[in-house]
């Protein structure tokens, strides 16, 4: 039976991580995988959450089971910062915890589906993951495109989709720092996009990933609000994996926004039954180390001045790489000083990927996106003359 499998690629974005393990070079670069590094290449715990980590060590008295909600206090805690003034629009959401952003990906879709969704309307290029999760739960992925040439995003492209989608349609839109173009949709146009959900009354599934990575924890969730102050019913998949740098320990919450507050239970219900089939219960540590910071003050601030340190790092090596515009041609570098987050795609060919890791030790995604949060002021200099290279002539 189990000799019938055919082999599967990995997952290209995961190989890279060992790609890079394995390269001796001492001046290489990673800009694969998407985790923040400081100044010096880390990636370190945040000092909020080594505290909270502390606390826990010394007061959690029992890891006994929680429930496929796992911790309920982390779901709450967190909700003032996605949702707002009104952190229960008034009685509308209920939230879950969950593995990571993946596992709110994954019940966002399998809800969906359950409920009667037939089809997923995602912008291209997004997440390579969005896709396979699609296609496991079983649900088909009808793409548009999500950026133009120029470097902004294609709005026509999304409001044209919205317009022509089918009532059994839902469409799943990043809420911030869009991964991998980075390019976001401006509040203009989330207006709009708020609009034509409300008109065309489809689902919106809402994945926030990169909360307060871009401008600023309000402005990232900005165009989230807009289109849940006005639409009925929406998902919100949250991970905390990347603004509370969890990564491993996987911690995501997943916000269900009903017509009325009666229909909850039920919504919940099914989400809750999903969870159980899924991974019966989330992980508890990390939820609950977030938990910790967001309900003690001083953490809190300590957590928000460690998120100011690393959005304004990297807005610093965006501006880096706008002014050197000039020295590599025909990749609209300029671009990227507009965009927001972890990521940028750049134009390059197959060939010339191949060649910034062969030839210049540049580890990037196939796909031409870097990790500009890779980058820092002893290597950024070193990464331009390397595109500047591979595009030469
Ligand atoms: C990424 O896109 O690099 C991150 O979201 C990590 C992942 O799981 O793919």
């Amino acid at each position: 039976m189990l000799d019938q499998l055919e082999a599967q690629a990995p997952d290209a974005l995961l190989a890279l991580i060992k790609m890079y393990a394995q390269d001796p070079r001492d001046d290489k670069i990673d800009l694969g995988v998407g985790v923040y590094r400081t100044n010096d290449g880390a990636t370190p715990v945040f000092r909020s959450i080594k505290s909270a980590e502390q606390r826990l060590v010394d007061t959690q008295d029992s890891k006994s089971y929680l429930g496929p909600e796992g911790d309920l206090g982390f779901v709450d805690a967190l909700k003032p910062y996605v949702f707002g003034a009104d952190p229960t629009m008034g009685g509308r959401v209920e939230g879950m915890q969950t593995p990571g952003g993946t596992g709110a990906v994954r019940l966002a879709v399998a809800l969906a589906k359950a409920a009667g969704v037939t089809r997923i309307h995602l912008g291209v290029p997004s997440w390579p993951n969005h896709a396979q999760i699609l296609q496991d739960v079983g649900l088909e992925a009808v793409t548009f495109q999500h950026a133009k040439a120029d470097g902004a995003a294609d709005i026509d492209a999304l409001l044209q989709t919205i317009a022509d989608a089918r009532d059994t349609d839902a469409v799943l839109l990043h809420g911030c720092c869009h991964n991998p173009s980075g390019v976001d949709y401006t509040e203009a146009q989330w207006a709009r996009i708020a609009d034509a959900f409300a008109d065309k009354g489809i689902l919106p599934i809402l994945d926030v990933a990169y909360h307060g990575l871009g401008q600023g924890l309000e402005e990232d969730v900005a165009g989230v609000r807009k289109v849940l102050a006005k639409v009925p019913e929406a998902l919100v998949a949250y991970s905390c994996d990347k603004n509370f740098g969890l990564y491993r320990d996987r911690v995501g919450a997943f916000y269900m926004i009903a017509k009325q507050a009666a229909d909850l239970p039920a919504i919940v219900s099914n989400a809750n039954a999903l969870a159980r089939a899924n991974w019966s219960m989330p992980p508890d540590h990390g939820g609950a180390a977030v938990r910790t910071v967001l309900t003690d003050e001083e953490l809190t601030q300590q957590w928000l001045d460690e998120l100011d340190e690393m959005r304004a790092r990297m807005r610093r090596v965006r501006e880096r790489l706008a002014a050197a515009d000039n020295e590599v041609p025909g990749l609209n570098l300029a671009a990227l000083g507009e965009q927001n987050g972890l990521f940028a795609m750049l134009p390059l060919t197959k060939e010339q990927i191949v060649r910034m890791r062969e030839d210049h030790g540049v580890y990037m995604a196939g796909s031409g996106r870097i990790n500009v949060a890779g980058l820092h002021a002893g290597n950024t200099d070193k990464f331009i003359a390397a595109l500047a290279d591979v595009t030469a002539g």
